[in-house]
């Protein structure tokens, strides 16, 4: 079939940084089930949350109660650690997103090292699709990466957005090319493509241009954003780019 670009892109939320809020102060508050709530009211397809080893921002309890209480596609973000798996294999996500974790980072720097680390990731990918949890990895837009994905077994991988993003100008159009030839390359093999990482109401609609991305996983400027129009608002303002791209 020919790929046309009004076929709809989802939107997944990530509520990370609506905990990092409350954990800075360990109050109850900002509720992430009433965030994940309005987000899903306001149309986002997913919500997406890392819980990460060192507990910084989503807890246990709220993978657990988002799973729980709020009807949605869950897309839980983990690193290839034996204790993720087993909380993965126990909450059951549709979606888990394998990503390289540092203690020490800020955010998710770079892509997974699907060469250097490549029994892991396969290793947790068949512990996770045994499950039934569709598994992505999180990797660089390089063509070298994408070529082992069918050996590791995923369905999906999830194109790093973030040097996109960091860069400006003549930098970040061949950033963008990258990441076009990247999503090509990977969806010729029958791979699906998401998308994310530093995009924003600015640079989404170039990387939302590409119609065989599938889905685009954003969290910090819209979080970012809902501190001053709601996060009900700020999520359908990114809905709203993300159709005038598709041409919807
Ligand atoms: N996708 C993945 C795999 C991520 O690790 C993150 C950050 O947690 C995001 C998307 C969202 O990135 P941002 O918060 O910069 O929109």
């Amino acid at each position: 079939m020919e790929e046309n670009t009004s076929q709809k892109l989802e939107l997944g939320v990530n509520i990370d940084h609506i905990a990092t809020l409350r954990q800075a102060r360990g109050t109850t508050y900002p509720d992430l089930l009433e965030a994940a709530f309005l987000v899903k009211e306001a149309g986002a397809d997913a919500i997406t949350i890392h819980l990460r080893e060192d507990r910084r921002h989503i807890q246990d309890a709220d993978v657990y109660a988002i799973r729980k209480q709020i009807n949605i596609r869950l897309n839980l973000e983990l690193a290839a650690t034996d204790e993720m798996v087993k909380i993965a294999c126990d909450v059951l996500p549709e979606d888990a997103c394998i990503v390289p974790e540092k203690r020490e980072e800020l955010t998710t720097e770079g892509g997974l090292d699907i060469i250097g680390q490549f029994e892991r990731i396969q290793k947790t990918t068949q512990q996770l699709t045994q499950k039934e949890v569709r598994v992505s990895l999180f990797i660089e837009p390089n063509i070298e990466h994408i070529k082992r994905v069918p050996d590791i077994g995923a369905p999906i991988i999830e194109l790093h957005t973030g040097t996109y993003a960091n860069a400006e100008g003549d930098d970040q159009k061949r950033e963008l090319d990258r990441i076009i030839e990247a999503t090509e390359y990977a969806h010729s093999l029958g791979i699906q493509v998401n998308a994310g990482h530093g995009l924003d109401y600015a640079n989404t609609k170039a990387v939302a241009q590409i119609p065989q991305i599938q889905e685009l996983n954003i969290g910090h400027s819209i979080v970012a954003r809902a501190l001053f129009v709601g996060i009900s608002r700020a999520t359908r303002q990114m809905i709203e780019i993300m159709n005038e791209a598709r041409g919807i």
